[in-house]
């Protein structure tokens, strides 16, 4: 088995090549310690909304899965996590505003007061859905946290409570995003070049 690191990736290759998978190509976005900084003050405010309710934060996979670890282990209070997964972009790096549930809740959330923890919202079409969705099932509230808004992007009418950062029309990647299932474990949100 080759484990090769990408920083000793060979010369130029096609598509699916180690060379397509450089690091030194992302352009740093948002530090990881801007990243931590800003996900403490969202935890202070949803502390203090959410604190003596026992929430249930459904994350959505794959993108928000290290901002839900991050957020949930600065939240100091009884909580529960249900993840689903829905598929709004497929291989392209455009929304097509086609929603799918490929995982849903494991638990019923008639009663509970439910915040959606979401890594990005670009055209609002998935969040549109989901919330439409959820709203189905008689949560006692049901808010939203995103890490990301381009709200230039904004096509689908939604109301998010808790917005980390506001970001420009780029393709952004790390902490979670990916590009075709690549750099979902960059610390930090980056921008990669040629692509968007
Ligand atoms: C991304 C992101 C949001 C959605 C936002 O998910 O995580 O869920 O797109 O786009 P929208 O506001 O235009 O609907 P994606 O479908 O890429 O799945 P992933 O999180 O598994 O990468």
């Amino acid at each position: 088995m080759n484990l090769t690191g990408p920083e000793n990736a060979g010369s130029p290759g096609g598509p699916t090549s180690p060379e397509r998978w450089k690091w030194a190509e992302v352009k740093v976005l948002i530090s990881t310690e801007d990243l931590q900084a800003r996900i403490g003050e969202l935890a202070v405010a949803i502390t203090a909304d959410y604190r003596s309710l026992r929430p249930v934060l459904v994350c959505v996979l794959k993108g928000a899965v290290f901002f839900l670890a991050d957020l949930a282990r600065k939240l100091p209070f009884d909580l529960e996590m249900e993840f689903m997964a829905v598929s709004s972009y497929g291989q392209s790096s455009e929304s097509s505003g086609v929603v799918r549930i490929l995982k849903d809740l494991d638990t019923d959330i008639e009663g509970r007061h439910v915040l959606i923890v979401e890594d990005i919202i670009d055209s609002g079409f998935t969040l549109q859905y989901l919330t439409r969705s959820l709203r189905t099932r008689n949560p006692a509230s049901l808010e939203v946290v995103t890490l990301l808004s381009k709200t230039a992007r904004r096509e689908a009418d939604l109301v998010c409570r808790y917005t980390g950062f506001e970001i420009p029309d780029k393709f952004v990647v790390g902490y979670g995003l990916d590009y075709q299932e690549r750099y979902r474990n960059l610390p930090y949100i980056g921008v990669v070049e040629g692509i968007g």
